[in-house]
């Protein structure tokens, strides 16, 4: 694990927030890079919920809500709150669930890191309370959002009717959600501010089960077209003690950790927990008419609730590869440990390096300027020109950048560069007039060698 933070703040990936302050607990920055990757993995999810499925609309709902919301839901009360111990000697706190197994009684366990005595459990809500208003006295008190289905929830009869819906049908957004965590540790994994893709599905009771396996395998397929390794996801159904107070059923979708399987996204059946609560306190109907056969009902909500840090994560660890004595064969190169990052092309936060030969021959990095500004509109480019071609490409190699482009000296007479595949190191030569083209093929999966003349 430590390999892959170090390198995520080597390479621009992720930085600690408030860094010059010492750090701020719990709370990352994505930098250049991992903002690019991190916008990737969200246009895969929309694309994949918005315009691979039917009847699922888009949402962005603010962060901030009534906090009557926030009582309907169940999270002001027992229903969000996690056990809590501390350690009587070196006042360390930590969630009861992480080291005693929540199965079993509470067996008295001993502080994890000095075996101090702990003191009894006791309840901790982790909504973050923030004012609302210009004047502290007589701010609101609200909080928030700890999940961002709650926005849904309360759009759900203004995007039926606005958007002439009929169940089944589906809610899908992505945003920040909050909670204040007891425990934060291992790196973006848990964390107090953090992303939520989640999709509501509104169907009908009888259709829920059948609905609830069809998104489950659905979702584990993202993953798994994601190109992350089949052998290091798994689904868990999650026992009535360890489920959300909404839940009637929970599968999770686990991936294999370097620190052990962790969570990456629920699949819950929540019933009409959500839609009848909201609906006794407001006051306002929620039920759907269906207007053929004039059954009033709640409909049951299906929901995939995803992280997008934990993605991030999970893509990072399953695509980092070290070699030993480094890919190249050709050159005494390196010799040492060579880091490939093996991201999927839709994911790869660079997809095109442009590296002139050398940097000490004027003409060629004027050439290489210009083919850096005749595919940077199309493509997420980095120019790079400081150090020998092989360090070049291994830096690349090391962000999962696509495909590279080198300007050599005979590209000043056959106007053609040299495209170097990422997981192969093969090469072609293909000429600058077709180049953003043979890149789009290469992004599409195109195969590499036929895209251009092969470099023995
Ligand atoms: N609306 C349902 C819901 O929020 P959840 O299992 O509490 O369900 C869903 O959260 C997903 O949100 C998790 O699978 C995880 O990917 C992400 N998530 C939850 N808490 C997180 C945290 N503290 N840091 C990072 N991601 C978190």
């Amino acid at each position: 694990m430590q390999k892959i933070i170090s390198l995520c703040k080597r390479r621009g990936f992720v930085f600690p927030s408030s860094e010059i302050y010492g750090g701020f607990s719990s709370c990352y920055d994505f930098g250049p890079l991992g903002v690019e990757m991190k916008n990737n993995i969200k246009k895969a999810w929309w694309e994949e919920m918005i315009r691979n499925h039917e009847n699922i609309v888009g949402l962005d709902a603010a962060i901030l809500m009534s906090p009557k919301v926030w009582q309907a839901s169940g999270h002001l009360t027992a229903g969000f709150a996690d056990l809590l111990v501390e350690c009587k000697s070196c006042h360390k706190r930590f969630r009861l669930d992480e080291i005693a197994n929540p199965k079993s009684e509470i067996r008295n366990p001993k502080c994890p890191e000095c075996g101090g005595q702990l003191t009894e459990p006791r309840k901790f809500n982790l909504m973050m309370k923030t004012l609302v208003g210009p004047v502290e006295e007589e701010a609101a008190t609200t909080y928030l959002r700890a999940e961002t289905c709650q926005g849904i929830f309360m759009n759900y009869e203004n995007v039926l009717n606005s958007m002439r819906l009929k169940i089944p049908f589906g809610i899908a957004q992505i945003g920040k959600s909050f909670r204040n965590e007891i425990t934060t540790k291992n790196f973006v994994f848990r964390i107090r501010e953090f992303e939520q893709m989640e999709m509501e599905w509104f169907c009908h009771p009888k259709e829920a089960e059948k609905y609830f396996d069809y998104w489950k395998k659905e979702r584990l397929n993202w993953y798994l077209n994601l190109g992350i390794k089949k052998d290091n996801l798994r689904l868990r159904e999650v026992p009535k003690e360890e489920r959300p107070h909404y839940a009637k059923e929970t599968v999770d979708i686990e991936y294999k950790f370097p620190f052990g399987w962790g969570e990456l996204e629920a699949i819950n059946n929540r019933g009409d927990f959500d839609l009848s609560n909201h609906s006794k306190n407001s006051g306002k109907d929620l039920r759907y008419v269906d207007e053929q056969t004039k059954e009033r009902y709640f409909p049951y909500i299906i929901e995939t609730s995803g992280g997008i840090d934990r993605s991030f994560l999970a893509i990072l660890c399953d695509a980092h590869q070290e070699i030993k004595g480094g890919r190249t064969k050709t050159t005494k190169a390196v010799k040492e440990i060579e880091v490939l990052l093996k991201l999927d092309k839709k994911i790869a936060p660079i997809k095109v390096a442009i590296l002139p030969l050398v940097k000490n021959k004027p003409e060629l990095v004027k050439k290489a300027r210009e083919v850096y500004q005749l595919l940077k509109p199309h493509f997420v480019c980095q120019y790079d020109e400081l150090g020998s071609i092989g360090r070049r490409y291994r830096r690349m190699d090391e962000v999962g950048t696509i495909t590279s482009v080198t300007c050599d000296f005979q590209t000043l007479e056959d106007n053609a560069v040299t495209l170097r595949d990422r997981d192969s190191m093969k090469q072609i030569r293909v000429e600058i007039s077709t180049l953003k083209d043979t890149i789009q093929k290469i992004l599409e999966g195109e195969e590499f060698l036929k895209l251009g003349k092969p470099i023995k």
